[in-house]
């Protein structure tokens, strides 16, 4: 895949290098075109050096009769403008072409995807003009970044930040997917749930949650409306996603999915929501004694097999089982047992807590062997859905 990467003169400019050295270490075929005023920020070295490609900022440099920018725009197979200045901004939403970079720009084909990271300062990214300006490029099918808020290099608080690059990079894989889940609505529960004891003591398992947040990541690349309800986990809510509910137990959990469920197609369930919670929470701490200390546990709602019992005839409810021997077997019963359309079966020993999955997806008729980043198989889970 080609991507052209378009650098203007914003201050954010070092920023764009580390999007560079992403894009490169993502096997992302690169070229570059920089702005007159960009090369004077950084040098076209420091560019072409990280992204071991080429960088283009002369109009006129033309060899062999390769006219650059409409070989560069013919050829890519996406554009990323980052970081990009109201001026440029400007100048591509009027149609100008007065440079290497803006004329590339109007010689893209209408289909290739176009995403803009504009950075400035808070009065000129507000700026009637320049908002103008975006809704136009909107019109145009741009995908446009917005900024991040707090400390501007102008010394100023505000809109105009720089966004992360893992960001920008999730935008590029959005706008590069293919949307079959276009028209949609997906809802994924992902994490452990927490049962309190006390106010300081809590019962609650291993799980990372990633398995979920890759299957929302994914859902949303693939077009579709995605919510996510989650439990406490370190991660950070997939970019882009439509919907990301925090929740703490299996109460909260089962509150939060019944609330939502009916208006949605497909609903997974990764969230390893406790079977059990104390039947007392203590408003106190508890103290301890000499004695031992019986804790005494009552059964949660089943919120999966809540689903099986009230799901619409097109409604496809998927399940996560995490067993430590016979995987397919248990798998197999549950899907029974709580009258799922699948049930995802993995290796609790091997999955919990890693990046990696490996797991079988079971459905009435069929048994199909899963393994490989969660990010591949959270895609191998919505392909098989949406094929079958
Ligand atoms: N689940 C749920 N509500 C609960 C518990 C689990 O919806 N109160 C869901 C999980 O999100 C997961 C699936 O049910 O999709 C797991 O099934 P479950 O029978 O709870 O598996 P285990 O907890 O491993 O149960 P068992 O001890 O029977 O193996």
């Amino acid at each position: 895949m080609n991507i052209i990467v378009g650098v203007t003169s914003g201050i954010a400019i070092y920023k764009a290098v580390d999007l560079v050295s992403k894009l490169r270490k993502n096997k992302f075929e690169i070229d570059i075109i920089m702005t007159e005023n960009a090369t004077k920020m950084i040098s076209p070295v420091v560019f072409s050096a990280v992204g071991n490609c080429p960088v283009y900022t002369d109009t006129f440099n033309v060899k062999n009769g390769w006219i650059i920018h409409t070989e560069l725009s013919k050829k890519a197979d996406l554009f990323v403008l980052a970081p990009a200045t109201a001026n440029t901004i400007a100048k591509i939403s009027s149609g100008v072409a007065d440079n290497l970079l803006t004329t590339t720009i109007l010689a893209l084909p209408e289909k290739t995807p176009k995403i803009l990271i504009p950075t400035m300062n808070t009065r000129m990214y507000e700026n009637k003009l320049t908002q103008e300006n975006f809704e136009k490029l909107k019109k145009l099918g741009w995908f446009i970044v917005e900024p991040d808020s707090g400390h501007l290099a102008c010394g100023d608080v505000g809109k105009g930040r720089y966004p992360e690059n893992e960001k920008i990079i999730e935008a590029i894989y959005y706008m590069l997917d293919e949307k079959r889940l276009s028209g949609k609505k997906v809802l994924v529960t992902a994490g452990p749930t927490r049962e309190e004891i006390d106010p300081i003591r809590y019962i609650s398992n291993y799980s990372s949650g990633k398995m979920g947040y890759e299957i929302a990541k994914i859902s949303k690349r693939m077009g579709a409306y995605t919510t996510l309800i989650s439990g406490p986990t370190n991660l950070t809510p997939p970019y882009f996603i439509d919907e990301f509910i925090k929740v703490k137990t299996a109460h909260d959990m089962y509150t939060q999915v019944m609330n939502k469920f009916i208006d949605y197609d497909i609903i997974i369930m990764t969230a390893a929501v406790a079977d059990y919670t104390p039947k007392v929470k203590s408003k106190e701490k508890i103290k301890k004694s000499e004695n031992n200390f019986i804790l005494e546990l009552e059964r949660t709602k089943d919120i999966l097999k809540e689903l099986g019992r009230k799901k619409r005839s097109n409604q496809i409810i998927i399940g996560f089982a995490a067993e430590t021997s016979n995987i397919i077997e248990y798998g197999k019963q549950k899907l029974i047992s709580k009258n799922a359309d699948y049930i995802i079966s993995n290796d609790a020993n091997k999955v919990m807590g890693s990046d990696f999955s490996s797991a079988f997806l079971i459905s009435k008729d069929k048994v199909i062997q899963l393994e490989g980043s969660k990010e591949k198989v959270a895609k191998d889970i919505l392909t098989n859905i949406i094929n079958n």
